[in-house]
């Protein structure tokens, strides 16, 4: 399982910049590209935007604020064709060596195979926590929305309104959560043909190449961090953190059905079920209910 290892290599590191209101809006007034500068644009008024890998490069872009909590929305329409060995992202991290992470991950496949969905959280630098998915659409032919729902309580991964997976905070059976450093929001495309595809077996084919990944409406709404008052403030459930309250705490039975569903006929990986490489000693949320 050493591939996870490299999965959150593309993350892109940045300078901090504290302000305190909620975000709302398009790429151009909230993210900028920090690699890949020629090989990305915002297109439109600003609402639209485009990821290229081709054999040179592939890039990133980032949100200038920084969130501790709330709901991060993008839609997203990945490269079509064979796309082995590319990996988009759409994830939220903290900096630094111990930084927390968490993540939508699209692992490329060749022409007429389904991409792999990956989310993993990262927590004090560790991770390990990876469930994978199919879907049951083809995200290359239209746009669907993804959506990272994290609060004090848990963290919700949507896809098009259906929840794939929850992690819930067990902080106090000293199960780590991410609650305490602020994230940023990037998305990108790269080259991680040693890995993503068949454990590294099908190979990026750099005839297909340049592959888009094409994003919009991008919509964060968190609360943003403002130095370290925020961990307190932005954990309260006062009104505007609406992200925080209870109905965003604990699912419906109805939300609970749909997400059994999803993981029923959809999942393909389940770090909770993967005896062998925990040698027998799985990790402690994977005794814990998950909804
Ligand atoms: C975001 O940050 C980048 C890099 O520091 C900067 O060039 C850009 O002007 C900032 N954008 C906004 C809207 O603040
Ligand atoms: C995207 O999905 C999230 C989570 O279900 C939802 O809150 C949001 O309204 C959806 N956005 C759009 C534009 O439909
Ligand atoms: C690609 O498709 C094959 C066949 O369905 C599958 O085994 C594989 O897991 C898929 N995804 C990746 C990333 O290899």
């Amino acid at each position: 399982m050493t591939k996870f290892l490299f999965l959150s290599m593309a993350l892109c590191i940045s300078a901090f910049g504290f302000h305190s209101s909620l975000v709302y809006g398009t790429f151009v007034k909230n993210m900028y590209i920090n690699w890949g500068t020629r090989h990305s644009a915002f297109l439109g008024n600003g609402d639209d935007a485009v990821l290229v890998l081709d054999r040179y490069s592939g890039s990133c872009m980032v949100s200038n604020k920084s969130f501790l909590f709330g709901s991060i929305e993008m839609q997203i329409k990945l490269a079509p064709g064979n796309s082995a060995g590319t990996v988009t992202a759409f994830y939220l991290s903290s900096t630094g060596d111990k930084h927390d992470e968490i993540d939508f991950e699209f692992l490329g496949n060749v022409s007429g195979q389904p991409y792999t969905v990956h989310t993993n959280v990262y927590t004090l630098g560790h991770a390990g926590r990876e469930q994978q998915f199919y879907l049951w659409f083809d995200p290359t032919e239209d746009y669907h929305n993804y959506t990272i729902h994290w609060n004090p309580t848990a963290i919700v991964w949507y896809v098009d309104g259906e929840p794939l997976r929850v992690f819930r905070n067990y902080l106090s059976e000293g199960i780590p959560y991410p609650n305490l450093q602020a994230m940023r929001i990037y998305a990108s495309i790269w080259n991680a043909d040693s890995w993503a595809t068949r454990g590294g077996l099908d190979k990026i084919d750099w005839n297909e190449s340049p592959f888009f990944a094409r994003f919009r409406r991008f919509r964060a709404r968190g609360c943003e961090y403002d130095g370290p008052l925020s961990i307190t403030q932005c954990a309260t459930p006062r009104p505007a953190n609406w992200w925080n309250s209870l109905g965003y705490s604990q699912m419906s039975h109805e939300q609970q059905a749909q997400m059994n569903r999803v993981r029923d006929k959809y999942m393909i990986y389940d770090y909770c079920n993967d005896i062998k490489r925990f040698k027998g000693w799985l990790p402690g949320e994977c005794f814990k209910s998950q909804v």
